[in-house]
């Protein structure tokens, strides 16, 4: 336990409410934040380094990526032991450090928590192989193989080819809906079940606020290993995440016992007011809903918008379903570890940050918890990598398809060498960020992204309604322009190429946050505001 407590929570928040009511989170992609030993990796001690920055910014949680012992095949998603630090990033001691750092700063500190599958270098991988008679076989997904020898059903793995590997001693094949060297577990043995309600424990006993679940779609697969609808042809050469997408995920994603494994989770969570927030990829927004009916998990991500290039309708268009569907209970994001940044996917430069800030401000005004990526309040662009390739997809595709290294590239904290991130040769090798995508050289600037982000984040947290009073939509002309009231704030997104003239239905606002100087109010009545093009504005009234 490190018994630390917390000194602050966002403004307006009620006490008996979740730590998360209103918060602002913040992912932190622990290999390219900060290496505070020189071995070019991140670190947790990099980490409580940087924590001033954090609360300067004005993020009220962390979320860090797995930093549990593991070979690496996907960069600590094959995780070899759930209750310990891999010496790359540091040791338990580091931990408990960075959690009281940021518990004295206000701070919650949320971990990555990987229950689809483990590391083929678990102990309980290597017993289930080594002893195929012996109890931790069932701890994962075998299968015979089909009458032609092959693997015993169609499913395929995310990152290419068949998601089952031939094992030659026992005969069998074993399920991965990643690498192979990712065995998926099998969640309708109770022995897993119990397994993690432990490691739940264990963490939240050293003092974390919450879980990020990893694939929280995934965990419990068809008892037949029935066979996919397969809805495309596949290709020579296909994208192997288009492959992926061939097939109708019936019977490997998405069953609906997942929700019954969160409900247990939450039995153990909730009563330690510990965060339990899915990456949940599922259509939406009916089966999204269901994993944060009461007492399952308390917010998924909605990732499709981190998806998306420049598409303002689609975007608006998506947003409003889902947040209907769970309006308090969707965690907003643009981006993560897995995408390429919105920056690049929204055009690049000035109008790519544009774009992204005005669309970052509409989430700040939806009920749930938005996150931003490390770097994102930068505007960064992808990082340009100088040799080799790192991302598991990449290499395993030869290259073929764009990978996860774009935005996986160090944290740029200054101009000094390898930007700050580390004083040895990080393990990525990517160009060097100019002094105006760094954090030194944007905290001199008054104008930069950092000090927008910064501002939006004040307005968040000095204006509670933004995300607390009920939300009524005010119907727009055009549907690349979303307006919102909620109590005594009023937003507009005008994500349209052209100004919008949108109606507020009352007198006496203000703007409170422009993502884009240049909106006035209609000054007759101030019954109007017309707000620049790709912009989102928020007022306020005290009316
Ligand atoms: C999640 C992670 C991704 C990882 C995958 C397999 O989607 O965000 O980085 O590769 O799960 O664990």
């Amino acid at each position: 336990m490190t018994g630390s407590t917390l000194q602050r929570s966002a403004a307006g928040h009620d006490m008996a409410e979740p730590w998360w009511r209103g918060a602002v989170g913040y992912e932190i992609y622990v290999r390219s934040f900060a290496d505070s030993n020189g071995d070019g990796v991140g670190d947790l001690a990099g980490i409580t380094s940087r924590l001033d920055y954090l609360s300067w910014l004005g993020v009220d949680a962390v979320w860090l990526t797995p930093f549990y012992p593991s070979p690496g095949h996907d960069h600590g998603y094959d995780v070899s032991d759930y209750c310990a630090v891999s010496p790359r990033h540091g040791s338990l001691e580091d931990f408990d450090t960075l959690v009281r750092e940021a518990h004295r700063r206000g701070l919650r500190v949320m971990v990555d928590i990987v229950p689809n599958h483990t590391s083929i270098e678990h102990q309980w991988f290597a017993s289930a192989r080594n002893r195929p008679e012996g109890p931790d076989r069932d701890r994962y997904l075998w299968a015979d193989p089909a009458s032609d020898g092959g693997p015993p059903n169609n499913w395929r793995s995310h990152f290419g080819g068949p998601a089952w590997t031939f094992d030659e001693a026992s005969g069998q094949y074993w399920c991965h809906l990643f690498l192979p060297e990712q065995p998926d577990l099998n969640w309708r043995n109770p022995a897993v079940r119990e397994d993690f309600d432990s490691i739940l424990r264990w963490w939240t006993d050293r003092g974390v606020d919450g879980f990020r679940v990893d694939v929280a779609h995934g965990l419990v697969k068809d008892a037949r290993l029935r066979d996919n609808p397969q809805i495309a042809p596949i290709t020579e050469g296909m994208d192997p995440f288009d492959a992926f997408d061939a097939f109708e995920h019936r019977h490997d994603m998405d069953q609906s016992e997942n929700v019954e494994v969160f409900r247990r989770w939450s039995r153990v969570c909730a009563p330690r007011q510990a965060m339990l927030l899915g990456e949940v990829n599922a259509p939406w927004p009916d089966r999204m809903s269901r994993y944060v009916e009461p007492g399952a998990l308390d917010q998924v991500f909605f990732l499709r918008t981190a998806f998306l290039g420049w598409a303002p309708e689609t975007l608006l268009t998506m947003v409003r379903s889902m947040h209907d569907a769970a309006p308090q209970q969707i965690s907003w994001v643009l981006s993560n570890h897995d995408r390429s940044r919105p920056v690049t996917r929204f055009g690049g430069g000035e109008s790519g940050l544009q774009r992204s800030l005005a669309v970052t401000t509409l989430f700040m005004a939806l009920g749930g918890t938005p996150f931003l990526f490390q770097g994102e309040e930068l505007a960064l662009p992808d990082g340009v990598l100088r040799a080799g390739l790192h991302d598991p997809v990449s290499v395993r595709n030869e290259g073929a398809i764009h990978g996860r290294d774009g935005c996986r590239t160090p944290m740029p904290w200054d101009s000094s060498a390898h930007n700050g991130f580390s004083t040895g040769d990080p393990w990525i090798d990517s160009e060097f960020r100019p002094p105006e995508h760094t954090v030194d050289g944007q905290r001199d600037d008054p104008d930069a992204a950092v000090h927008r982000y910064r501002s939006l984040l004040a307005v968040r947290r000095r204006h509670p309604d933004m995300w607390r009073a009920p939300l009524q939509w005010i119907e727009t002309a055009d549907p690349r322009v979303a307006a919102l009231r909620r109590g005594s704030i009023a937003v507009v997104a005008n994500l349209s190429d052209r100004r919008a003239r949108v109606p507020l239905g009352s007198p006496g606002w203000q703007p409170v946050f422009e993502s884009r100087a240049g909106s006035s109010l209609d000054n007759r009545e101030h019954e109007a505001i017309s707000v620049p093009a790709e912009s989102t504005v928020v007022l306020a009234t005290d009316q």
